[in-house]
Protein backbone atom coordinates (compact mmCIF):
# COMPACT_ATOMS: atom_id res chain seq x y z
CA UNK A 1 0.00 0.00 0.00
CA UNK A 2 1.90 3.23 -1.20
CA UNK A 3 1.92 6.25 0.80
CA UNK A 4 1.10 9.45 -0.36
CA UNK A 5 5.04 9.94 -0.13
CA UNK A 6 5.42 7.72 -2.83
CA UNK A 7 2.68 8.59 -4.78
CA UNK A 8 4.06 11.74 -4.89
CA UNK A 9 8.12 11.35 -5.12
CA UNK A 10 9.91 9.02 -7.01
CA UNK A 11 13.79 9.10 -6.36
CA UNK A 12 15.73 8.63 -9.22
CA UNK A 13 17.24 4.77 -8.85
CA UNK A 14 20.33 3.70 -8.52
CA UNK A 15 22.80 0.82 -9.75
CA UNK A 16 23.18 -2.64 -7.80
CA UNK A 17 26.75 -3.03 -6.18
CA UNK A 18 28.92 -3.63 -9.05
CA UNK A 19 31.33 -6.28 -7.61
CA UNK A 20 34.17 -5.74 -5.25
CA UNK A 21 35.44 -2.53 -3.65
CA UNK A 22 37.23 -0.68 -0.89
CA UNK A 23 35.65 2.49 0.99
CA UNK A 24 36.59 4.73 4.31
CA UNK A 25 33.02 4.64 5.74
CA UNK A 26 30.33 1.91 4.83
CA UNK A 27 26.75 2.71 5.90
CA UNK A 28 24.04 -0.08 5.08
CA UNK A 29 20.55 1.58 4.85
CA UNK A 30 19.34 4.09 2.71
CA UNK A 31 16.87 5.46 4.56
CA UNK A 32 16.69 8.53 6.74
CA UNK A 33 19.05 7.67 9.11
CA UNK A 34 21.64 6.42 6.55
CA UNK A 35 21.29 8.92 3.94
CA UNK A 36 21.53 11.69 6.85
CA UNK A 37 24.63 9.75 8.47
CA UNK A 38 26.22 9.09 5.07
CA UNK A 39 26.09 13.24 4.34
CA UNK A 40 27.15 14.38 7.08
CA UNK A 41 30.60 11.97 6.98
CA UNK A 42 30.76 12.68 3.63
CA UNK A 43 30.39 16.68 4.03
CA UNK A 44 33.44 16.30 6.47
CA UNK A 45 35.51 14.85 4.34
CA UNK A 46 35.25 11.13 4.38
CA UNK A 47 35.22 8.69 1.39
CA UNK A 48 31.37 6.81 2.35
CA UNK A 49 29.59 4.25 0.16
CA UNK A 50 26.09 3.28 1.43
CA UNK A 51 24.33 -0.26 0.28
CA UNK A 52 20.65 -0.41 0.39
CA UNK A 53 18.42 -3.56 0.39
CA UNK A 54 15.79 -2.27 -1.76
CA UNK A 55 15.68 1.43 -2.51
CA UNK A 56 16.54 4.43 -1.20
CA UNK A 57 13.92 5.12 1.54
CA UNK A 58 12.10 2.21 0.84
CA UNK A 59 11.88 0.60 4.39
CA UNK A 60 9.94 3.32 7.21
CA UNK A 61 11.28 6.63 5.44
CA UNK A 62 8.45 5.97 3.01
CA UNK A 63 5.69 5.76 5.81
CA UNK A 64 6.31 8.27 8.11
CA UNK A 65 4.36 10.87 9.16
CA UNK A 66 7.08 12.62 9.06
CA UNK A 67 6.82 15.03 12.20
CA UNK A 68 10.17 17.00 12.78
CA UNK A 69 9.82 17.76 16.69
CA UNK A 70 11.39 17.32 19.89
CA UNK A 71 8.50 16.99 21.91
CA UNK A 72 8.01 12.89 21.92
CA UNK A 73 4.76 12.78 23.82
CA UNK A 74 4.09 12.04 27.16
CA UNK A 75 8.15 11.36 28.03
CA UNK A 76 9.57 14.21 30.17
CA UNK A 77 8.18 12.72 33.29
CA UNK A 78 9.05 9.42 32.64
CA UNK A 79 12.40 10.38 31.21
CA UNK A 80 13.77 12.33 34.42
CA UNK A 81 12.22 9.52 36.30
CA UNK A 82 14.00 6.51 34.93
CA UNK A 83 17.05 8.69 33.65
CA UNK A 84 17.33 11.59 35.83
CA UNK A 85 17.01 15.11 35.04
CA UNK A 86 20.31 15.46 33.19
CA UNK A 87 20.49 12.59 31.14
CA UNK A 88 16.79 13.82 30.05
CA UNK A 89 17.65 17.29 29.37
CA UNK A 90 20.37 16.11 27.27
CA UNK A 91 18.07 14.37 25.71
CA UNK A 92 16.02 17.16 24.20
CA UNK A 93 18.95 19.15 23.55
CA UNK A 94 19.95 16.99 21.21
CA UNK A 95 16.29 16.61 19.54
CA UNK A 96 16.16 20.36 19.73
CA UNK A 97 19.94 20.64 17.79
CA UNK A 98 18.03 17.72 15.39
CA UNK A 99 14.88 19.94 14.63
CA UNK A 100 16.61 23.24 14.20
CA UNK A 101 19.48 21.24 11.68
CA UNK A 102 16.56 20.09 9.68
CA UNK A 103 15.59 23.71 9.16
CA UNK A 104 18.93 25.36 8.42
CA UNK A 105 20.26 22.79 6.10
CA UNK A 106 16.99 23.02 4.06
CA UNK A 107 17.33 26.65 3.78
CA UNK A 108 20.99 26.57 3.64
CA UNK A 109 20.61 24.08 0.20
CA UNK A 110 17.30 25.56 -0.87
CA UNK A 111 15.25 22.45 -0.75
CA UNK A 112 11.81 22.40 -1.68
CA UNK A 113 10.09 19.83 0.34
CA UNK A 114 7.38 21.38 1.94
CA UNK A 115 8.89 22.53 4.82
CA UNK A 116 7.10 24.36 7.28
CA UNK A 117 7.43 24.85 11.10
CA UNK A 118 4.26 23.79 13.23
CA UNK A 119 3.69 23.60 16.90
CA UNK A 120 3.63 20.09 17.85
CA UNK A 121 1.05 18.61 20.28
CA UNK A 122 0.37 16.10 23.22
CA UNK A 123 -2.82 15.87 23.62
CA UNK A 124 -5.37 13.58 26.22
CA UNK A 125 -7.92 14.09 29.01
CA UNK A 126 -5.70 13.04 32.09
CA UNK A 127 -5.74 17.06 32.55
CA UNK A 128 -3.31 17.08 35.88
CA UNK A 129 -0.76 14.70 33.82
CA UNK A 130 -0.87 16.93 31.54
CA UNK A 131 -0.19 20.04 33.41
CA UNK A 132 2.56 18.13 34.83
CA UNK A 133 3.90 17.29 31.72
CA UNK A 134 4.26 20.72 30.25
CA UNK A 135 6.16 21.94 33.19
CA UNK A 136 8.32 18.72 32.78
CA UNK A 137 8.85 19.24 29.08
CA UNK A 138 9.55 23.02 29.79
CA UNK A 139 12.37 22.37 32.83
CA UNK A 140 13.79 20.22 30.27
CA UNK A 141 14.28 23.00 27.94
CA UNK A 142 11.37 22.87 25.60
CA UNK A 143 9.34 25.75 24.68
CA UNK A 144 6.64 24.23 26.00
CA UNK A 145 3.05 25.47 27.51
CA UNK A 146 -0.16 23.78 28.96
CA UNK A 147 -3.42 24.63 26.55
CA UNK A 148 -6.90 23.86 27.46
CA UNK A 149 -9.59 22.43 25.93
CA UNK A 150 -7.87 21.66 22.03
CA UNK A 151 -10.34 22.20 19.36
CA UNK A 152 -9.97 18.34 18.30
CA UNK A 153 -12.25 15.62 16.66
CA UNK A 154 -11.17 13.46 19.52
CA UNK A 155 -12.12 14.99 22.66
CA UNK A 156 -9.56 16.13 24.82
CA UNK A 157 -9.52 18.27 27.62
CA UNK A 158 -5.71 19.43 27.78
CA UNK A 159 -2.38 19.33 25.39
CA UNK A 160 1.20 20.51 25.64
CA UNK A 161 2.21 22.37 22.83
CA UNK A 162 5.95 23.02 22.06
CA UNK A 163 6.23 25.84 19.17
CA UNK A 164 8.71 26.40 16.84
CA UNK A 165 9.06 21.74 15.42
CA UNK A 166 7.97 21.37 11.60
CA UNK A 167 6.93 19.23 9.10
CA UNK A 168 7.81 18.55 5.80
CA UNK A 169 7.46 15.98 2.58
CA UNK A 170 9.98 13.39 3.75
CA UNK A 171 10.87 11.97 0.04
CA UNK A 172 11.50 15.33 -1.31
CA UNK A 173 13.93 16.14 1.08
CA UNK A 174 15.67 12.94 0.92
CA UNK A 175 15.78 13.14 -2.72
CA UNK A 176 17.56 16.45 -2.90
CA UNK A 177 20.35 15.05 0.37
CA UNK A 178 20.90 11.95 -1.14
CA UNK A 179 21.79 13.23 -4.83
CA UNK A 180 25.35 13.41 -4.49
CA UNK A 181 26.29 10.24 -2.13
CA UNK A 182 27.75 7.18 -3.52
CA UNK A 183 24.52 4.41 -2.84
CA UNK A 184 23.84 1.10 -4.68
CA UNK A 185 20.14 -0.35 -4.34
CA UNK A 186 18.99 -3.68 -4.27
CA UNK A 187 22.05 -4.74 -2.64
CA UNK A 188 21.25 -6.77 0.57
CA UNK A 189 23.98 -7.51 3.14
CA UNK A 190 23.88 -11.21 3.62
CA UNK A 191 26.78 -11.21 6.45
CA UNK A 192 29.49 -8.72 8.03
CA UNK A 193 32.88 -10.37 9.25
CA UNK A 194 35.21 -8.01 11.00
CA UNK A 195 35.64 -4.85 8.36
CA UNK A 196 34.42 -6.66 5.44
CA UNK A 197 30.63 -6.08 4.64
CA UNK A 198 29.09 -9.47 2.29
CA UNK A 199 26.46 -9.42 -0.79
CA UNK A 200 25.53 -11.43 -3.12
CA UNK A 201 26.89 -8.72 -5.37
CA UNK A 202 30.31 -8.26 -4.16
CA UNK A 203 32.24 -7.60 -1.44
CA UNK A 204 33.07 -4.44 0.49
CA UNK A 205 35.79 -3.94 2.56
CA UNK A 206 35.46 -0.60 4.98
CA UNK A 207 37.57 0.97 7.82
CA UNK A 208 34.17 1.71 9.92
CA UNK A 209 30.78 0.32 9.41
CA UNK A 210 27.53 2.06 10.29
CA UNK A 211 24.28 -0.17 10.70
CA UNK A 212 21.82 2.10 9.65
CA UNK A 213 19.15 -0.96 8.78
CA UNK A 214 16.08 -0.08 10.98
CA UNK A 215 16.62 -2.82 13.00
CA UNK A 216 20.27 -4.31 13.28
CA UNK A 217 20.62 -8.32 11.42
CA UNK A 218 23.88 -9.13 13.64
CA UNK A 219 22.50 -10.41 16.55
CA UNK A 220 26.10 -11.82 17.85
CA UNK A 221 28.17 -9.65 18.97
CA UNK A 222 25.48 -6.67 20.67
CA UNK A 223 22.38 -8.31 21.59
CA UNK A 224 20.04 -5.97 19.94
CA UNK A 225 17.42 -8.61 19.84
CA UNK A 226 16.78 -8.81 23.77
CA UNK A 227 16.26 -5.25 23.97
CA UNK A 228 14.26 -4.22 21.27
CA UNK A 229 10.72 -5.19 19.76
CA UNK A 230 9.28 -3.36 16.80
CA UNK A 231 5.66 -2.05 17.05
CA UNK A 232 3.06 -0.89 13.84
CA UNK A 233 0.73 1.68 13.52
CA UNK A 234 -1.60 2.51 10.51
CA UNK A 235 -2.37 6.04 8.53
CA UNK A 236 -5.37 7.11 6.40
CA UNK A 237 -4.65 9.88 4.13
CA UNK A 238 -8.09 11.87 3.88
CA UNK A 239 -8.72 14.81 1.74
CA UNK A 240 -12.03 16.96 2.46
CA UNK A 241 -11.18 16.48 6.43
CA UNK A 242 -11.30 19.66 8.40
CA UNK A 243 -7.57 19.70 9.70
CA UNK A 244 -6.10 21.00 12.87
CA UNK A 245 -3.42 23.40 12.64
CA UNK A 246 -0.20 21.82 14.13
CA UNK A 247 0.80 18.19 14.33
CA UNK A 248 -0.92 16.42 17.21
CA UNK A 249 -0.38 12.65 19.08
CA UNK A 250 -2.84 11.34 21.45
CA UNK A 251 -1.44 11.11 24.91
CA UNK A 252 -0.95 7.11 25.71
CA UNK A 253 -2.15 3.93 24.42
CA UNK A 254 -4.99 4.16 21.83
CA UNK A 255 -4.47 7.28 21.03
CA UNK A 256 -4.70 9.08 17.44
CA UNK A 257 -2.78 11.30 15.34
CA UNK A 258 -3.32 14.40 13.17
CA UNK A 259 -1.06 16.22 10.72
CA UNK A 260 -2.11 17.52 7.21
CA UNK A 261 -0.14 18.35 4.19
CA UNK A 262 -0.93 19.40 0.85
CA UNK A 263 -4.68 19.69 2.06
CA UNK A 264 -4.73 16.31 2.91
CA UNK A 265 -5.60 15.35 6.93
CA UNK A 266 -3.03 12.25 8.25
CA UNK A 267 -4.86 10.30 10.28
CA UNK A 268 -2.65 7.61 12.09
CA UNK A 269 -3.48 5.61 15.21
CA UNK A 270 -4.49 1.73 16.17
CA UNK A 271 -0.52 0.89 17.28
CA UNK A 272 0.36 -2.73 18.25
CA UNK A 273 3.10 -4.58 18.93
CA UNK A 274 3.71 -6.59 15.31
CA UNK A 275 2.80 -9.82 15.48
CA UNK A 276 -0.08 -9.56 17.57
CA UNK A 277 -3.14 -8.25 15.40
CA UNK A 278 -4.52 -11.54 14.34
CA UNK A 279 -8.09 -10.15 15.03
CA UNK A 280 -7.15 -7.17 12.40
CA UNK A 281 -9.65 -5.08 11.79
CA UNK A 282 -6.97 -1.42 12.67
CA UNK A 283 -7.63 -0.05 9.27
CA UNK A 284 -11.45 -0.45 9.80
CA UNK A 285 -11.08 1.04 13.21
CA UNK A 286 -9.07 4.02 11.21
CA UNK A 287 -12.22 4.00 8.92
CA UNK A 288 -14.99 3.87 11.30
CA UNK A 289 -13.17 7.20 13.15
CA UNK A 290 -12.98 9.43 9.60
CA UNK A 291 -16.32 8.27 9.33
CA UNK A 292 -17.58 10.07 12.56
CA UNK A 293 -15.09 12.36 12.87
CA UNK A 294 -15.13 13.86 9.42
CA UNK A 295 -17.91 12.38 7.62
CA UNK A 296 -18.00 14.20 4.25
CA UNK A 297 -13.77 13.00 3.82
CA UNK A 298 -12.33 10.40 1.53
CA UNK A 299 -9.49 8.17 1.78
CA UNK A 300 -7.00 8.74 -0.34
CA UNK A 301 -4.20 6.45 0.40
CA UNK A 302 -3.59 3.77 3.16
CA UNK A 303 -0.23 2.27 5.26
CA UNK A 304 1.28 1.05 7.69
CA UNK A 305 4.63 1.79 9.21
CA UNK A 306 6.66 0.29 12.18
CA UNK A 307 8.96 1.24 14.57
CA UNK A 308 12.12 0.05 17.22
CA UNK A 309 11.48 0.38 20.50
CA UNK A 310 13.73 0.16 22.99
CA UNK A 311 14.19 -1.75 26.26
CA UNK A 312 14.53 2.00 27.92
CA UNK A 313 12.83 4.40 25.91
CA UNK A 314 16.01 5.84 23.89
CA UNK A 315 17.39 5.46 21.01
CA UNK A 316 21.07 3.30 20.40
CA UNK A 317 23.75 5.32 18.75
CA UNK A 318 27.37 4.62 18.71
CA UNK A 319 29.49 1.68 19.13
CA UNK A 320 27.55 -1.73 18.02
CA UNK A 321 29.48 -3.65 20.40
CA UNK A 322 32.81 -3.36 22.74
CA UNK A 323 34.16 -6.42 20.81
CA UNK A 324 33.99 -4.62 17.55
CA UNK A 325 35.15 -0.87 17.63
CA UNK A 326 35.03 0.02 14.51
CA UNK A 327 30.71 -1.04 13.86
CA UNK A 328 28.58 1.70 14.63
CA UNK A 329 24.79 1.29 14.92
CA UNK A 330 21.92 4.12 14.91
CA UNK A 331 18.64 1.91 15.84
CA UNK A 332 15.91 2.34 18.21
CA UNK A 333 14.09 5.72 17.37
CA UNK A 334 10.43 4.62 18.95
CA UNK A 335 8.51 7.21 16.85
CA UNK A 336 10.15 9.42 16.12
CA UNK A 337 12.73 8.89 13.70
CA UNK A 338 13.12 11.90 11.74
CA UNK A 339 14.90 14.26 14.83
CA UNK A 340 16.43 10.60 15.78
CA UNK A 341 18.06 9.84 12.20
CA UNK A 342 19.37 13.44 12.70
CA UNK A 343 20.77 13.09 15.95
CA UNK A 344 22.12 9.82 14.39
CA UNK A 345 23.76 12.00 11.83
CA UNK A 346 25.37 14.55 13.97
CA UNK A 347 26.49 12.22 16.70
CA UNK A 348 28.08 9.42 14.36
CA UNK A 349 29.95 12.43 12.53
CA UNK A 350 31.79 13.13 15.36
CA UNK A 351 32.76 9.73 16.83
CA UNK A 352 34.02 8.44 13.40
CA UNK A 353 36.21 11.17 13.59
CA UNK A 354 37.03 10.42 16.86
CA UNK A 355 35.38 14.11 18.14
CA UNK A 356 33.74 14.64 21.26
CA UNK A 357 29.98 14.88 21.22
CA UNK A 358 28.33 16.07 24.40
CA UNK A 359 25.72 13.19 23.77
CA UNK A 360 27.49 10.25 23.26
CA UNK A 361 26.64 9.06 26.55
CA UNK A 362 22.86 9.50 26.49
CA UNK A 363 22.51 7.52 23.38
CA UNK A 364 25.87 4.47 24.56
CA UNK A 365 23.96 1.35 22.78
CA UNK A 366 26.34 -0.17 25.65
CA UNK A 367 24.38 1.36 28.84
CA UNK A 368 22.90 0.04 31.46
CA UNK A 369 20.12 0.81 33.68
CA UNK A 370 17.50 -0.80 35.74
CA UNK A 371 14.83 0.73 33.21
CA UNK A 372 17.12 -0.97 30.33
CA UNK A 373 17.22 -4.57 32.75
CA UNK A 374 13.52 -4.73 33.18
CA UNK A 375 13.04 -4.02 29.60
CA UNK A 376 15.19 -6.92 28.55
CA UNK A 377 13.18 -9.36 31.14
CA UNK A 378 10.20 -8.22 29.26
CA UNK A 379 11.58 -8.95 25.30
CA UNK A 380 13.07 -12.22 27.17
CA UNK A 381 9.60 -13.52 27.91
CA UNK A 382 7.77 -12.35 24.60
CA UNK A 383 10.80 -14.45 23.14
CA UNK A 384 10.02 -17.54 25.34
CA UNK A 385 6.46 -17.20 24.14
CA UNK A 386 6.99 -16.98 20.68
CA UNK A 387 8.99 -20.00 20.40
CA UNK A 388 7.03 -22.08 22.78
CA UNK A 389 4.06 -21.12 20.80
CA UNK A 390 6.05 -22.71 17.67
CA UNK A 391 6.52 -25.64 19.55
CA UNK A 392 3.32 -26.20 21.09
CA UNK A 393 0.50 -23.88 19.90
CA UNK A 394 -1.96 -26.78 18.03
CA UNK A 395 -4.38 -24.83 15.43
CA UNK A 396 -7.61 -25.25 15.71
CA UNK A 397 -8.93 -25.51 12.71
CA UNK A 398 -8.31 -26.73 9.00
CA UNK A 399 -6.96 -25.44 5.59
CA UNK A 400 -9.93 -26.14 3.91
CA UNK A 401 -12.05 -24.04 6.45
CA UNK A 402 -10.09 -20.74 5.48
CA UNK A 403 -12.49 -18.19 3.68
CA UNK A 404 -10.82 -17.12 0.34
CA UNK A 405 -8.78 -14.01 0.77
CA UNK A 406 -7.74 -15.48 4.72
CA UNK A 407 -4.76 -16.65 6.08
CA UNK A 408 -4.45 -18.38 9.82
CA UNK A 409 -2.57 -21.03 11.37
CA UNK A 410 -3.87 -24.28 10.25
CA UNK A 411 -4.19 -28.05 10.06
CA UNK A 412 -2.61 -28.57 6.70
CA UNK A 413 -2.39 -32.36 5.80
CA UNK A 414 -2.31 -33.46 9.69
CA UNK A 415 0.67 -30.61 10.10
CA UNK A 416 0.38 -27.43 11.42
CA UNK A 417 1.22 -24.67 8.69
CA UNK A 418 0.62 -20.82 7.65
CA UNK A 419 -1.87 -20.99 5.04
CA UNK A 420 -3.25 -17.94 3.46
CA UNK A 421 -6.12 -19.28 0.82
CA UNK A 422 -6.55 -16.35 -2.05
CA UNK A 423 -9.88 -15.34 -3.93
CA UNK A 424 -9.71 -18.00 -6.19
CA UNK A 425 -9.51 -21.03 -3.32
CA UNK A 426 -5.72 -21.39 -4.25
CA UNK A 427 -3.38 -22.15 -0.92
CA UNK A 428 -0.85 -20.85 -0.17
CA UNK A 429 1.28 -22.66 2.72
CA UNK A 430 4.76 -21.99 4.74
CA UNK A 431 6.41 -22.75 7.82
CA UNK A 432 5.49 -21.14 11.04
CA UNK A 433 9.40 -20.83 12.45
CA UNK A 434 10.91 -17.69 11.88
CA UNK A 435 14.08 -17.30 10.32
CA UNK A 436 15.62 -14.99 12.60
CA UNK A 437 15.67 -16.71 16.28
CA UNK A 438 12.66 -19.36 15.75
CA UNK A 439 9.63 -17.85 17.09
CA UNK A 440 6.11 -18.35 15.76
CA UNK A 441 4.83 -15.97 13.28
CA UNK A 442 1.21 -14.65 13.49
CA UNK A 443 -0.98 -13.80 10.52
CA UNK A 444 -1.79 -10.01 9.91
CA UNK A 445 -5.08 -9.44 8.54
CA UNK A 446 -4.62 -5.73 7.48
CA UNK A 447 -1.58 -6.11 5.76
CA UNK A 448 -2.06 -9.91 4.67
CA UNK A 449 1.61 -10.76 5.90
CA UNK A 450 3.34 -13.21 8.35
CA UNK A 451 4.77 -11.02 11.41
CA UNK A 452 6.93 -12.47 14.03
CA UNK A 453 6.11 -10.82 17.67
CA UNK A 454 9.15 -11.67 19.16
CA UNK A 455 11.37 -8.94 17.02
CA UNK A 456 9.14 -8.06 14.00
CA UNK A 457 10.26 -9.60 11.39
CA UNK A 458 7.37 -9.67 8.52
CA UNK A 459 7.01 -11.61 5.07
CA UNK A 460 4.87 -11.80 2.79
CA UNK A 461 1.87 -14.48 2.37
CA UNK A 462 3.97 -16.88 -0.08
CA UNK A 463 6.86 -16.30 2.60
CA UNK A 464 8.62 -13.91 0.95
CA UNK A 465 10.99 -11.33 3.24
CA UNK A 466 9.32 -8.06 3.80
CA UNK A 467 11.54 -6.40 6.63
CA UNK A 468 14.07 -7.58 9.02
CA UNK A 469 15.63 -8.21 11.48
CA UNK A 470 15.69 -11.77 9.56
CA UNK A 471 17.38 -12.03 6.19
CA UNK A 472 15.71 -15.05 4.76
CA UNK A 473 12.40 -15.74 3.45
CA UNK A 474 9.77 -18.42 5.66
CA UNK A 475 10.07 -21.99 4.30
CA UNK A 476 7.88 -23.29 2.17
CA UNK A 477 5.04 -25.95 3.19
CA UNK A 478 3.79 -27.10 6.74
CA UNK A 479 5.97 -27.32 10.00
FE1 LIG B 1 13.34 -12.59 15.87
FE2 LIG B 1 11.32 -13.57 14.50
S1 LIG B 1 12.10 -11.60 14.39
S2 LIG B 1 12.49 -14.56 16.00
Amino acid sequence: MESIWTKTCSIPPRDALPGDMETEIAVIGAGMAGVLIAAALERAGRRVLVLEAQRISGGQTCRTTAKITAQHGMFAQRLIFTQGEDRARQYVSANLSAVRRFGELIRAEGIDCDYRESTAYVYGSAEKQLRLEAQAQARLGLPASYIPNPQLPDPALGAVGVEQQAQFHPLKFLCAISRSLTIYEHSPVQRVEDNVIITARGRVRAEKIVFACHYPFVNFPGLYFARMHQERSYVLALENAAVPEGMWVGAGEGGFSFRSWNGLLLLGGKAHRTGENVSGGKYAALRAKAEEWFPHSREVAHWSAQDCMTADGLPYIGRYAESRPDWYVATGFQKWGMSSSMVSAVLLRDLLRGKPNPYARVFDPGRLSWKAASGIVSEGWQAAKGLGKNLFQIPSTQAAELTPGHGGIVFLRGKKAGVFRNEKGEIHAVKLRCPHLGCQVEWNPDECSWDCPCHGSRFDHRGGLISGPAQERLGPGAN
